[in-house]
């Protein structure tokens, strides 16, 4: 049970028993993952004053113009995890390839591998708007003792076992799932500690909120350009607020606490829309559908796709579970 006011290490500790038969290894791991927060969180904290902000000067194989920090921030989290030995292998956003962890012995012995967005929205930081980082965390499906294979991360997103993210905002927060609900906590920078604020954190059943990139309202298909008008109308409890950030983690976030949906859908510029599904919609999914809310792709469950590559994009919608269900409905009518 979360206790106001926890450490994020004794919730760790206390919790452990959710995974019986477990070596301490997830929780391990998590705690390594919550340790790069913190190097990144200060980084991310003084980009206006050291020369961390702006382009790194290449091009990632999503083909984005790589920012430095999501550069510093993809570095961190690799080295963090490759010291400590705990994961036998990480896929990032920012990588071509995913990354085989043998350890230091060359025996292959540990069991999960790690996706991750090191760091969501960095074209925001420039300008001084909140950011994040994702992780999505699953066992191996391939042998321990073998090095891992691509399977082992093409998973569909129900084979999660756990995923979050942190937020750097007007304070960090680090919110995750390990499949028994979601608990959020904040990074109290005097101390270094992350505390317990969010117990329990749930996905209002409906909202009014809606968060979409209008400007590609033209390339849209004619589901979410229905679900845009609707959502404009004067009726009831509309028109809705419209309120987009552009870095992902930070409008879902705001979502679960206040109540909306978030949409990236395709357009005619891009057949599968933007984001991708390993590193953003899955873990995204698994924590929405943890705080009672919905996640599909306008017409099906993103957890059940079952990936075929590693950089995979997908349609995106996301929040509250009465507006995903009647953006499907538009999606479907429109058909
Ligand atoms: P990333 O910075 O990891 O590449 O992700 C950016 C994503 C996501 O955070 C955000 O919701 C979306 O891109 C914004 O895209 P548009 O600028 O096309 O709206
Ligand atoms: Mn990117
Ligand atoms: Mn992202
Ligand atoms: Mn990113």
């Amino acid at each position: 049970m979360p206790k106001p006011n926890q450490t994020l290490g004794e919730f760790i500790i206390e919790n452990q028993a959710d995974f019986p038969g477990s070596s301490g290894e997830l929780s391990r791991l998590i705690n390594s993952l919550r340790l790069a927060a913190k190097v990144v969180n200060h980084e991310v904290n003084k980009a206006g004053l050291v020369d961390i902000i702006g382009a790194y000067g290449e091009t990632n194989v999503q083909g984005e113009d790589q920012q430095k920090l999501d550069v510093y921030a993809n570095n961190k989290f690799i080295q963090t995890l490759t010291n400590r030995e705990i994961v036998c292998g990480i896929a990032s956003e920012e990588n071509d390839d995913f990354i085989q962890i043998k350890g230091h012995k060359g025996d292959n012995q540990n069991k999960y591998v790690v996706l991750m967005d090191p760091l969501d929205g960095s074209s925001n930081i420039d300008v001084n708007v909140s950011v994040g980082t994702i992780f999505s965390i699953y066992q191996r499906v391939t042998p321990v003792g073998t090095p891992v294979q691509i399977e082992d991360f093409l998973q569909p997103g129900n084979k999660q076992v756990a995923a979050g993210y942190i937020i750097y905002g007007t304070s960090t927060m680090l919110v995750y799932t390990t499949g028994h609900g979601v608990n959020g906590f904040t990074l109290n920078p005097a101390l270094g500690s992350w505390y317990l604020s969010h117990p329990d954190m749930q996905f209002p059943e409906d909202g009014q909120i809606y968060s979409i990139n209008e400007g590609n309202y033209v390339h849209f298909p004619q589901g979410v350009k229905d679900y845009i008008k609707w959502c404009q109308q004067e009726e009831g409890n509309r028109p809705y607020t419209s309120r987009y950030i552009g870095s992902m983690v930070s409008d879902i976030h705001r979502n679960m606490i206040k109540g909306g949906i978030f949409m990236y859908p395709k357009s005619s510029k891009a057949s599968d829309g933007k984001l991708r599904l390993l590193y953003e919609c899955n873990p995204m999914a698994f924590l929405t559908e943890q705080a009672g809310g919905k996640a599909s792709d306008g017409f099906k469950r993103i957890l059940d796709i079952k990936p075929t590559e590693l950089h995979q994009r997908v349609p995106f919608f996301c929040g509250s579970r009465k507006m995903v269900e009647k953006a499907e409905e538009f999606m479907a009518k429109a058909e």
